[in-house]
């Protein structure tokens, strides 16, 4: 079965017609929805309680961590007490803007955040925007922690020594896009056992569908353009990438 494991259902975007887009995905098993903030982290786990398909994840992106101290990590810790807490995300760093807090604060906040991770026993979902080298240098810093690079962007050497150390990659609907060849060469040589199928909704939308709202749904064109990439039928990287997350999240879907 098909699986979205980074897709924002808290979105406004959602908000009139959620009921409908789960409708569209029926041939999902499992979507995980990260939440950005308290407040989308809270929203993602009410969905996680509602939707029996749908779970969460928890946490602060590295541009919403300008209010960022100990008592948010207080109540990440509350919130990833709920068995539909998967994993703490998505954190990490965004040097992509400017008006973005500093990379100091943003690093302190990731560190933190791994550290709950590793103190629940739970995997971490990483925002990696122009940061590869710090991103990877504090992955290292926690060699026992897993985690995925949600979105990946990378080239292979980060590729490699990101699943040497036994974390995964998520790919999305940048895969499907005309000037993605560089992504397509560095996917086409990573093994399938490390790759995880998101959306990223409703962001980041796959063609034909460029330019509209992302959906769980739309994740099917992401496996077809990785069958394609991998010259692996596409029943086999829908079954393989739905086990990939099963033992990722340490879940059974
Ligand atoms: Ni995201």
């Amino acid at each position: 079965m098909l699986t979205d494991t980074h897709c924002h259902l808290d979105d406004q975007s959602y908000q009139n017609d959620l009921e409908e887009v789960l409708k569209n995905a029926y041939n999902l098993g499992f979507i995980l929805n990260p939440g950005c903030d308290l407040k989308t982290s809270q929203v993602a786990l009410n969905l996680a309680k509602k939707y029996p398909k749908i779970y969460a994840a928890v946490g602060i992106h590295p541009s919403e961590t300008g209010n960022y101290n100990i008592k948010t990590l207080d109540y990440l810790n509350k919130l990833a007490q709920d068995d539909k807490v998967l994993a703490i995300g998505e954190i990490g760093l965004d040097y992509h803007y400017e008006d973005n807090p500093n990379p100091e604060i943003q690093k302190k906040a990731f560190r933190d955040q791994i550290e709950l991770a590793r103190d629940l026993k739970i995997p971490y979902i990483v925002h990696d925007r122009e940061s590869h080298q710090d991103i990877l240098d504090i992955i290292k810093e926690y060699p026992n922690q897993k985690c995925v690079v949600h979105a990946f962007s990378g080239d292979l050497e980060m590729a490699k020594e990101l699943i040497e150390m036994d974390n995964y990659l998520s790919v999305g609907g940048v895969l499907t896009f005309k000037n993605a060849n560089d992504l397509r060469k560095v996917i086409k040589e990573i093994p399938i056992e490390k790759i995880l199928l998101e959306t990223d909704g409703p962001y980041l939308t796959p063609v034909p569908y460029r330019g509209k709202r992302n959906q769980p749904a739309y994740v099917e064109y992401v496996a077809n353009t990785l069958a394609r990439i991998k010259e692996i039928p596409v029943e086999t990287i829908v079954t393989r990438t739905a086990q990939n997350a099963r033992e990722f999240f340490e879940i059974e879907f």
